[in-house]
């Protein structure tokens, strides 16, 4: 029999008004792994008013105090992250040293946003006035509405809660439809570690019912989405004078010099293009290569990309596991004929795997040009474009010419061609000699251009979530007026 899930609201476990239930799957089996309420508009509305009801208590709450909750939530992320772990590898597919790696990310976040109750900075500053004092200080925004993708689903819906809950606000958290098991069962940990009813509440259900009437809601004040570009410019519509946080995706390069650590670089493609299955918004999707090496590493590349194991994420001895669903494998084998219609080469995979599950081989062209649509477009899955350049100018006006700019990286032992790189590509991430994946918690992660808008984690997670408010305070004793008394 499979199990009914609830939604989180009020402190309470209830049902949808919806009455209506949709269910996850696991991606590497297709079998079932539960029902889950179909959240809509009613639900989202006793939601918000619940968050409200809960703001005053929980904004008053002194932050350090705030940050013991989050603490203790770490601590629980920690003694549960095998069993986490295996419910992200089960839910959405990824091998289990990565899901690993998924609660890692949540737990260090946790703990980063958890120190933060004790700064919350903001600044002084001298004023122009005598006996006139300055400075600025955080206060919450209120209820903020939290929309997250499949691809983390214990990380990024931790980037978004931690450093909300820190600065005071409540939070209604919609999960993708792909995987609101991860979603259950990271709240559950958060209600343990005592968050109290009502600061965080939890809506399944998909992006029509429950998502849109969270962005449109009068009373959510921020929104915090990560996910696709058209989603996101939907949200950009919807959402009116709210603070909002997007993060669009990308479609990340990989530049390869010729004096260029080989192995290392051909380990940092496979990383970066193949881990997660390609699913990552900072995946490495294009390989922008010197020509005059282009042969020599086309050739090793596509010999570690043919020996890649493809397979369920829990045997120890897979490389690559499934994607998401079976929309996800359709549009990775969209792309491939997409490429070869272009007159790109394919090296290697092309094909899905046959049988139960949504597996697709590692796929592999070369003598792709900048402006092919495999070049341009994210196609989120595992499927790498080798683009050959004369020199490191060319890498860089290449690695520029896509609509979108997370994650970038180089390979090369000049430094002088690492700084250029630094200063000419437009992205928000740049890793020198690694892969385009793997930020940090405590650094900021967004991007630039059509990517989204905003920084996620380390403190600009804080600047996220929260206000400035400029306080003076003049103890003058008369009427003092900028910009009149000061000359
Ligand atoms: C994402 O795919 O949306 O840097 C986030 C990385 C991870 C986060 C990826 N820490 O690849």
């Amino acid at each position: 029999m499979t199990k009914t899930y609830k939604i989180l609201i009020d402190g309470k476990w209830v049902s949808s008004e919806s009455r209506e239930t949709f269910q996850s799957l696991n991606p590497a089996t297709e079998k079932s792994l539960g029902k889950f309420q179909s959240g809509n508009e009613n639900d989202v509305n006793q939601a918000v008013d619940a968050a409200e009801r809960a703001f005053e208590e929980w904004s008053s709450l002194p932050a350090p105090k705030r940050g013991e909750i989050l603490f203790h939530a770490a601590s629980l992320l920690r003694q549960n992250k095998e069993t986490l772990a295996r419910t992200v590898t089960i839910e959405m597919g990824k091998v289990l040293p990565e899901a690993k790696g998924d609660v890692q990310e949540a737990i260090d976040i946790a703990e980063y946003m958890a120190g933060e109750g004790r700064r919350l900075f903001g600044h002084t500053t001298p004023s122009e006035l005598r006996d006139k004092f300055c400075m600025t200080v955080r206060r919450p925004i209120g209820v903020c509405g939290l929309i997250t993708p499949w691809n983390f689903p214990i990380a990024i819906p931790a980037w978004k809660i931690m450093p909300a809950l820190i600065c005071g606000n409540p939070v209604v958290f919609k999960p993708a439809s792909d995987t609101p098991l991860c979603a259950i069962k990271f709240v559950e940990i958060l209600e343990k570690a005592g968050v109290p009813k009502g600061v965080i509440n939890l809506v399944t259900g998909s992006g029509d019912q429950a998502g849109i009437p969270i962005v449109r809601h009068k009373n959510v004040r921020c929104i915090s989405f990560t996910g696709s570009r058209e989603t996101g410019l939907q949200i950009i519509k919807d959402a009116g004078i709210k603070r909002v946080g997007l993060e669009l995706g990308g479609k990340n390069g990989i530049i390869v010099l010729e004096d260029a650590d080989l192995r290392l670089a051909i380990d940092g493609v496979i990383w970066g293009g193949y881990g997660t299955t390609g699913q990552r918004c900072t995946a490495a999707s294009r390989v922008i290569v010197q020509q005059s090496i282009k042969e020599k590493f086309e050739r090793l590349l596509s010999e570690r990309v043919s020996r890649l194991r493809l397979g369920s994420g829990l045997d120890k001895k897979t490389d690559v596991g499934p994607l998401i669903n079976r929309k996800a494998l359709e549009k990775t084998h969209f792309y491939t004929e997409i490429g070869l219609k272009e007159g790109a080469k394919l090296l290697c995979g092309g094909s899905p795997l046959k049988g139960k599950g949504f597996f697709y081989h590692p796929t592999l062209f070369t003598d792709a040009t900048y402006d092919m649509r495999i070049s341009q477009e994210e196609i989120f899955g595992p499927s790498v474009c080798i683009i050959s350049v004369k020199n490191l100018e060319e890498a860089i006006e290449v690695m520029n010419s896509v609509s979108y700019g997370l994650s970038s990286s180089i390979y090369t032992s000049s430094m002088r061609s690492a700084f250029k790189a630094i200063e000419g590509i437009e992205a928000g991430l740049t890793y020198v000699n690694s892969s385009t994946i793997g930020s940090e918690a405590h650094l900021p992660f967004g991007g630039v251009k059509q990517t989204g808008n905003t920084r996620e984690a380390g403190i600009e997670g804080i600047n996220e979530f929260s206000e400035i408010k400029t306080v003076y305070f003049d103890y003058s004793e008369r009427l003092q007026k900028a910009q009149i008394d000061t000359g």
